[in-house]
């Protein structure tokens, strides 16, 4: 289970469904040396962030090993944002990490997934990250 959680955590890096978060201070606030007027947009990248070569060895490598026990404590809170930080973070997170893992690791053990011609996979978003045309694959029980 651990290296399921790792593989699902370095997918959630690549790939995170929330690639952007969004905010519009209220009033205007500093940040660092930067100004953010009142209504302004905000973008935090999720998706820059995961890939940004000076926060990640070979940033574009899928390495579940980053997350390993050992490694994972290593990893910045606001380097690996797929849930978001702060008081708006993911009130789901935990929940959506053991149900994700557990189905992965069961659906692992009972079937094969393998690519097939017609699986070319590129993601899109459309307000999460998803595979444009959907992601065919052949599955055959084990
Ligand atoms: C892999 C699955 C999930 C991902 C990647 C994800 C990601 C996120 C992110 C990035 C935010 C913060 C948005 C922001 O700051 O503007 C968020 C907020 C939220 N998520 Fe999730 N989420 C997931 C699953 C879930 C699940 C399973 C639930 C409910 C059971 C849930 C409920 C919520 C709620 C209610 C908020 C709003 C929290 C607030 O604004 O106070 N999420 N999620």
């Amino acid at each position: 289970m651990p290296l399921t959680r790792a593989a699902f955590e370095e997918a959630l890096r690549l790939y995170p469904p929330a690639p952007s978060i969004n905010r519009e201070p209220v009033e205007t606030d500093h940040y660092r040396d930067l100004v953010l007027p009142r209504g302004a947009q905000v973008l935090v990248m999720p998706w820059t962030v995961h890939r940004h070569r000076k926060n990640w060895d070979n940033p574009e490598a899928f390495l579940p090993e980053r997350f390993h026990p050992g490694n994972r404590e290593k990893i910045d809170r606001f380097q690996y944002l797929p849930f978001g930080a702060g008081p708006r973070v993911c009130i789901g997170a935990s929940f959506a990490m053991q149900e994700a893992v557990i189905a992965l690791a069961v659906l692992l053990k009972l079937y094969r997934f393998d690519t097939v011609g017609e699986t070319r996979p590129w993601p899109v978003q459309k307000l999460t990250t998803q595979p444009e045309g959907g992601l065919p694959m052949a599955v055959t029980r084990r």
